[in-house]
């Protein structure tokens, strides 16, 4: 993207749900930093604040009393015929009550959960995930040798999805469900689609649930070592201070397994498809990889900041407050626009630009910040290091075929390549 393209942008034009838009909303957000940092945006019912500016949404995300992570993940208002049906499906599937943990949860609500689930994500079982996060990437790195492949299907969707399942459990004859589930969970987040739609893939929620519901049963009779009986099992002790000491309800635990559906799958995804892109096009850094593999970390981090995946995320003013040099009233809502604060030129030099030995490559904050900050970054980074080194052992290029027209997702909350052909060679 170049400077030109940013004078030549004109926000009247920019739309939170228009597809072109999502296509490359770049230039956009650079034009917004310099000149609205805090872009009112139209989101159908009402105006909605997109913060840019690296430093303001640091702050935001830092100040959770002051503002809300309470919203509901579609992001999109829903009519109440719509909300009419997903009761009747609910009580027709007798599918679980949706309870808030985690990703939209406040404080403390949100302190005793995390500290539950930290029990049970612990460095310790993610570290026990890395010879099988190798051996899958392995097979998958075997895989996608010779004529050209959709990188995407081919390998960065299993990858994240078939970790997550192992992690949890799923055997392979319901990996496929697995798959579907994981899609259907993540059907409607940030991006326009139809009432059918949501009601079909809310079908698969319920499927979902009662799938682990049994899962989480039999482990109360027969616990082991897994994330599911760390779950079961998680008690907060006295030195936790005063935040209850209930197990987690069955309600809570599917929502929370939900979560790492929806929040772990689909954005590694998106990471892993931008790397190989960034790669292919940059072969100097292909071969910089393959000749010191220790570079795959830093491959990955550059990876991370350029491609965002969880492009924003929505917070709500609980009082009357300020967002850099801008006041802010009670009750509006506000989209922590990540994507941009991670090329705002006063943090990063030459924003656009691929450079793994960049200066400040961690001051980016994809990951986000503060009580929410992502759970999952550790078992992404593994995910993605380990990919990096397995595909560049193998393979002495990597390159795009003429087949790609780049398509992106048109969510302004999970935004990631949908296809990419390429062609992994290994030299005579
Ligand atoms: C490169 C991949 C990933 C990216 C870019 C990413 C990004 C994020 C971001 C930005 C947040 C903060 C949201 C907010 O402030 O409202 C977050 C939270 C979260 N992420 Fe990730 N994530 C990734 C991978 C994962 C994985 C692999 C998992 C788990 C398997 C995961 C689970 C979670 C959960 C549960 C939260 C909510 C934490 C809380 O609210 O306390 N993420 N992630």
């Amino acid at each position: 993207m170049s400077s030109t393209e940013t004078e030549s942008t004109n926000l009247d034009d920019f739309g939170l749900f228009d597809p072109a838009v999502q296509q490359c909303p770049h230039a956009y957000y650079a034009k917004m930093r310099s000149e609205q940092p805090l872009f009112p945006a139209d989101r159908g019912d009402t105006e909605v604040l997109i913060v840019t500016r690296h430093q303001d949404v640091v702050d935001l995300v830092l100040d959770a009393k002051s503002f809300s992570s309470h919203f509901d993940l579609s992001g999109i208002p829903v009519s109440k015929e719509l909300i009419d049906r997903m009761r009747a499906l609910y009580k027709e599937k007798k599918g679980y009550p949706r309870v808030h943990t985690m990703l939209t949860a406040d404080q403390p609500e949100h302190t005793r959960y995390r500290k539950l689930v930290n029990k049970a994500f612990t460095p310790r079982a993610i570290n026990g995930l890395a010879p099988e996060i190798r051996r899958i990437a392995s097979n998958l790195a075997d895989g996608v040798e010779g004529g050209p492949v959709n990188f995407v299907e081919a390998f960065a969707v299993p990858l994240p999805m078939t970790a997550i399942a192992r992690a949890l459990n799923v055997p392979d004859d319901r990996l496929i469900d697995f798959k579907r589930w994981s899609d259907d969970a993540i059907a409607g987040i940030g991006t326009d689609i139809s009432d059918d739609r949501r009601v079909e893939a809310e079908s698969s929620v319920i499927e979902f649930q009662h799938y682990f519901a049994e899962q989480l049963e039999a482990r109360r009779s027969d616990p082991s070592d897994d994330i599911l009986s760390n779950l079961l099992n998680a008690r907060i002790d006295k030195s936790d201070g005063d935040l209850g000491d209930e197990a987690l309800t069955m309600s809570e635990m599917l929502s929370i397994i939900q979560q790492l559906l929806v929040a772990g799958n689909e954005t590694t995804t998106k990471v892993l498809t931008e790397t190989i892109r960034l790669l292919a096009e940059h072969p100097d850094q292909w071969q910089q990889l393959r000749d010191d593999p220790s570079r795959a970390r830093q491959v990955a981090e550059e990876a991370i900041r350029l491609s965002t995946p969880t492009q924003g995320m929505y917070r709500v003013a609980t009082a009357d407050t300020r967002i850099g040099d801008f006041d802010v009233t009670k009750g509006t809502s506000v989209i922590a626009m990540f994507a941009s604060a991670n090329r705002d030129e006063q943090v990063f030099n030459d924003p656009n630009t691929f450079n793994p030995d960049r200066e400040g490559l961690t001051n980016h904050i994809a990951f986000g910040k503060g009580i929410h900050y992502c759970l999952g970054a550790n078992l992404a980074r593994l995910e993605l290091v380990t990919a990096l080194e397995e595909l560049s052992g193998r393979y002495s290029s990597v390159s795009l075929t003429e087949n790609n027209n780049f398509p992106y997702d048109a969510s302004f909350m999970l935004r990631g390549l949908q296809h990419l052909e390429v062609v992994f060679e290994t030299a005579p």
